[in-house]
């Protein structure tokens, strides 16, 4: 009987999860294109308000506040945005992602967690105040953007 409950409760989680990735295929592809395209932009605003942290006056509050809103987007399952149909077109302007992001799961995944494991790391850190350490991490987690980029994204 219980071996049963734990099969329905099974089933139910992989269909939720199932659910996910075809809701956002719904969506039209430029829309997913801009959501995309946003959210990375949200991420320029988060570590250039870090930068201006750790090389002008120190706000340790402006600093937690950007890197809860890195590491939320480092976790937010972005990979969802990018179901087939998205390879080519325009969100707010023509999509720069490379064909290999649709192809190279392991690589997607390996730099996507190379940035959420940086942003949780700038988390943890941007409590302490210590400004020489989040200016060492801060050159860390650009390094996790620049990196997909190099692989992923083709240059503007
Ligand atoms: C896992 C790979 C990956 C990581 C990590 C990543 N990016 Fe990107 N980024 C992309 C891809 C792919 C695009 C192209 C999106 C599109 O145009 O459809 C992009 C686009 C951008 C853009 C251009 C957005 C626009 O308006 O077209 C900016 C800015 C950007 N990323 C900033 C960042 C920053 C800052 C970080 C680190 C905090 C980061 N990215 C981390 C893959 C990544």
């Amino acid at each position: 009987m219980q071996a049963m409950w734990v099969r329905m409760a099974a089933g139910m989680l992989l269909s939720v999860g199932l659910a996910a990735p075809s809701q956002a295929q719904q969506v039209r592809a430029d829309t997913l294109i801009k959501w995309r395209q946003s959210a990375y932009q949200v991420m320029t605003w988060s570590t250039s308000r870090i930068r201006a942290n750790v090389e002008g006056q120190f706000n340790r509050d402006e600093v937690i506040r950007a890197a809860q809103l890195l590491n939320s987007l480092a976790n937010a399952g972005m990979g969802t945005l990018y179901p087939t149909g998205t390879e080519s077109g325009s969100g707010w302007h023509e999509t720069t992602v490379r064909p290999e992001l649709f192809r190279n799961q392991a690589l997607v995944a390996e730099r996507a967690g190379a940035l959420a494991r940086e942003t949780g790391a700038m988390l943890n850190l941007a409590a302490s105040g210590d400004v020489p350490a989040i200016k060492a991490q801060y050159g860390r987690l650009v390094q996790a953007c620049k990196n997909c980029h190099e692989d992923l994204k083709f240059r503007e």
